[in-house]
């Protein structure tokens, strides 16, 4: 298929784009580069350096005839986005709805969409399915979420078929070392871990270690980027052989505290990754684990990479790489 991939120079798109292409598809990245990184293109991606605010760019974009479009162009630090809402209204909703629309004029009915746990807010019961009320916590999530709801309106209205995919928490890098950038400025968990452990940073701050867990510290589904990428391209597989719209979480179901990755890091780098505690970061729950029944039954989908020290060894290689 000939498929455009929006964000595709970006962290998870990177690893999208180099599983589609290992499938045989030919890959069009559209990105602006403001926080993807030109390097994370792979041999035989062409680029469109666009933005998706932009709707005469992406017009021009999809006149080009593409079978199905990957949007994962979004902002997502759901700190920022209670203070800065208009940034997140605008990129995350307007820019989507500019995608829609441009995919709709250009006839391109099919689209993979990157969701978020985030929709889901302080979780009622665990794990996590998709029936799980919806509530988001952060206006980040709730961007998501409104987006949901369109696509469901655009599927009835243009026949837009579409997979929203939840991602729990991303994590890890390709194994073979073939995505190269570095997200700079990272406020995550492991990329924070891993600055430390290269002295970029001097220690970890641990928001909280007074939670209701087993050793006090937050537990979250560290799925691998690798794993997500797969579900993007069997995703793209179900609609293009004519499955129905459909909403799936993608996660580990395996939930891993703070600590846990942090003596998980401090074993694979072999340095000692000074922590201090500090305040719990507001907005965060204790626990939130998925299950992914659902993509396992749909998609044929399973979580390979998805071990700690995978997660953490294939991370720590690509700042070994980078130089940092
Ligand atoms: C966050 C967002 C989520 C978004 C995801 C995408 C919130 C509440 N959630 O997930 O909506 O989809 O990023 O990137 O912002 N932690 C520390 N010290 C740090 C960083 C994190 O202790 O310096 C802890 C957090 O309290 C949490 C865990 O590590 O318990 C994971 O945090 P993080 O990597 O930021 O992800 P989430 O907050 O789960």
């Amino acid at each position: 298929m000939n498929v455009l991939v929006i964000g595709g120079a970006g962290y998870i798109g990177s690893h999208v784009a180099l599983e589609l292409a290992g499938r045989g598809h030919s890959i069009t990245v559209f990105d602006n580069l403001s926080s993807g990184r030109e390097e994370n293109l792979h041999p035989g991606n062409a680029l469109i350096r666009g933005d998706i605010m932009d709707p005469l760019a992406l017009s021009a974009a999809m006149a080009k005839g593409f079978d199905a479009v990957i949007h994962l162009a979004a902002l997502k630090a759901a700190g920022e986005s209670m203070v800065e809402p208009g940034k997140y209204a605008r990129n995350n909703l307007s820019g989507t709805i500019n995608i829609l629309n441009a995919m709709a004029e250009a006839g391109t009915r099919i689209l993979v969409f990157s969701s978020s746990a985030a929709v889901y807010g302080e979780p009622a019961y665990l794990p996590v399915d998709e029936g799980h009320p919806t509530e988001p916590a952060n206006f980040y999530g709730f961007t998501k979420l409104e987006i949901e709801r369109v696509l469901a309106w655009y599927d009835r209205l243009l026949g837009l078929r579409y997979a929203a995919l939840r991602y729990f928490n991303a994590a890890g890098y390709d194994a073979q070392g073939r995505v190269r950038g570095l997200e700079s400025n990272p406020a995550n968990l492991i990329p924070v871990v891993m600055e430390v452990a290269a002295g970029k940073r001097p220690e970890l701050g641990v928001f909280g270690d007074d939670y209701p867990t087993r050793d006090g510290t937050g537990v979250r589904d560290y799925v691998h980027v690798s794993d997500l990428a797969l579900a993007h391209a069997q995703a793209l597989d179900a609609l293009a052989s004519g499955s129905a719209s459909l909403t799936v979480n993608l996660g580990s179901e395996n939930g891993l505290s703070v600590y846990e990755i942090l003596e998980a890091a401090r074993r694979i780098t072999g340095t000692s990754i000074p922590a201090k505690v500090l305040p719990r970061r507001p907005g965060d729950p204790a626990t939130l684990v998925a299950s992914s029944a659902k993509a396992r039954d749909i998609l044929g989908w399973e979580a390979r990479h998805s071990g700690l020290d995978s997660i953490v060894e294939t991370t720590w290689r690509a700042y070994q790489r980078s130089g940092a």
